[in-house]
């Protein structure tokens, strides 16, 4: 049984193609303990300077509000902390991801706790031996010989986040053509169907 951490980023509640899929991927992983973070709902804050300031003060040293403040985006890293495994549910924003994607990221990477700089002046990713899965959607296709492939600034952007701090195993599962027709949406899912098809008993034989 392993502990995998589900975080969800669309706004499309039931119709979210990237959580669709993501939840055919974790039941192809077969037995894990599930926890989910849905940043759709907008519960994860941006990074303030109220917060940057309370992380930043000695942990005996912080006022009520700033012990609170720090409390709530130490659980955003205690909980990849605690995956053996995680899957991110990322659609396609304009180009990129969403905002609340974005602020997550801003919150799990911590100096000191994710990521530190080597004595040489290296960084160093602190968070080990946890394999990522990212499914990505999109409207449009970006993958294979498409000629917009260089306006995908998702899939480069999460791969440099990921790695920058240690998570290095990442495997992704586009799916892609949600916004061209339907034919070109149930070709993408499909697609993304075949690919978990190949990843999910490598997770299992691992
Ligand atoms: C605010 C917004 C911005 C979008 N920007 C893009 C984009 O830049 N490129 C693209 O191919 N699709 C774009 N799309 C389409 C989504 O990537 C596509 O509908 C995808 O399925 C969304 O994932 P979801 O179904 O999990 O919500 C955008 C959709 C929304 C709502």
């Amino acid at each position: 049984m392993i502990n995998l951490l589900f975080v969800s980023s669309s706004l499309s509640g039931e119709d979210s193609r990237s959580e669709r899929v993501a939840r055919e991927l974790i039941a192809a992983l077969g037995q894990t303990r599930i926890y989910e973070r849905r940043l759709g709902d907008g519960s994860i804050p941006h990074l303030s300077g109220e917060y940057l300031q309370a992380i930043m003060t000695a942990p005996g040293n912080r006022t009520p509000r700033q012990y609170s403040l720090a409390k709530r985006g130490e659980a955003y890293i205690e909980d990849v902390e605690a995956a053996d495994a995680i899957v991110i549910a990322a659609p396609m924003y304009n180009f990129s991801i969403p905002s609340t994607l974005k602020a997550w990221l801003d919150h799990i990477t911590q100096a000191g706790r994710t990521f530190r700089y080597t004595a040489e002046g290296r960084p160093e990713g602190l968070l080990k031996d946890k394999k990522v899965y990212v499914v990505a959607s999109r409207g449009g296709i970006y993958t294979g010989e498409s000629p917009v492939k260089p306006l995908d600034f998702q899939e480069p952007y999460l791969r440099h986040m990921l790695g920058f701090i240690g998570l290095t195993d990442v495997s992704f599962v586009h799916v892609e053509g949600q916004r061209i027709s339907p034919a070109a949406a149930e070709a993408g899912l499909n697609k993304a169907r075949q690919t978990i098809a190949q990843i999910a008993p490598l997770a299992q034989a691992a």
